[in-house]
């Protein structure tokens, strides 16, 4: 393995509050992070990781912080980024939110409801920006398949990552994955055909990142 020692994954979905009692989520279920999490601590890492709203069994001998909200799981990202060789941003983070949350339940009235939402921040594109020599990252793209390639490596350029790991939408909560890594020096890259559950696809990649 290279130098690098200490990684930092985040996973599963953000809750992003409409009021007291609501939210806005997602299907993600945390179990490719969890796997990643723990073929990484098997392969020799020091792991860290930031883990949404779901009900994994939490991987042993790992350090796990918990978040619900994209404000939450910057601030995790804030103090444990610096610190880390490597990030991989398996989290579905939100990409938007209601700006005002009510205390309070919203009431029922007669009429339609309509939900304001702004941006949330691109959070590993704030860390690729943030980053210092040396650190990598590992950025997901969850894609319509037949817009796969073309959309992963835009985002591979403008979130400024160096990785790319590309899914298919069905990858979402499932058990399999079929996946295909692009990489910011313009190679792409298939996992072998026995790597489609996400422990033995989770055992393939941290293998090929650590060799990099
Ligand atoms: N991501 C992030 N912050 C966000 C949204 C996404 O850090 N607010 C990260 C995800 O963790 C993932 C990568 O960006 O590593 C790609 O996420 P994806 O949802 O596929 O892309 P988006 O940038 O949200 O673009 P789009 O929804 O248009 O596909």
């Amino acid at each position: 393995m290279a130098a690098e020692r200490r990684i930092l994954i985040t996973a599963g979905p953000t809750y992003e509050p409409i009021d007291a009692v609501r939210f806005i989520g997602n299907r993600s279920s945390g179990r490719l992070g969890c796997a990643l999490a723990a073929a990484a601590r098997d392969a020799g890492w020091d792991v860290t990781l930031l883990l949404g709203p779901v009900a994994q069994d939490l991987p042993e001998g790992i350090a796990v912080h918990r978040f619900e909200t994209s404000d939450e799981l910057a601030d995790l990202l804030d103090r444990h980024f610096p610190n880390c060789d490597m990030l991989i941003m398996a989290a579905a983070v939100a990409d938007y939110r209601p700006p005002v949350v009510s205390e309070r339940k919203t009431p029922r009235t007669a009429g339609s409801l309509t939900l304001k939402l702004e941006p949330v921040p691109d959070l590993v594109a704030q860390c690729a920006e943030q980053r210092r020599p040396g650190q990598r990252i590992v950025g997901f793209a969850l894609e319509e398949p037949t817009q796969l390639a073309s959309r992963a490596k835009e985002k591979l350029r403008r979130k400024g990552v160096d990785y790319i790991v590309a899914n298919p939408l069905a990858t979402m909560g499932a058990g399999s994955i079929q996946a295909v890594v692009f990489t910011a020096d313009g190679r792409e890259i298939t996992p072998p055909n026995d790597a489609t559950d996400k422990s033995a696809f989770s055992r393939w990649l941290i293998e090929f990142l650590s060799g990099e």
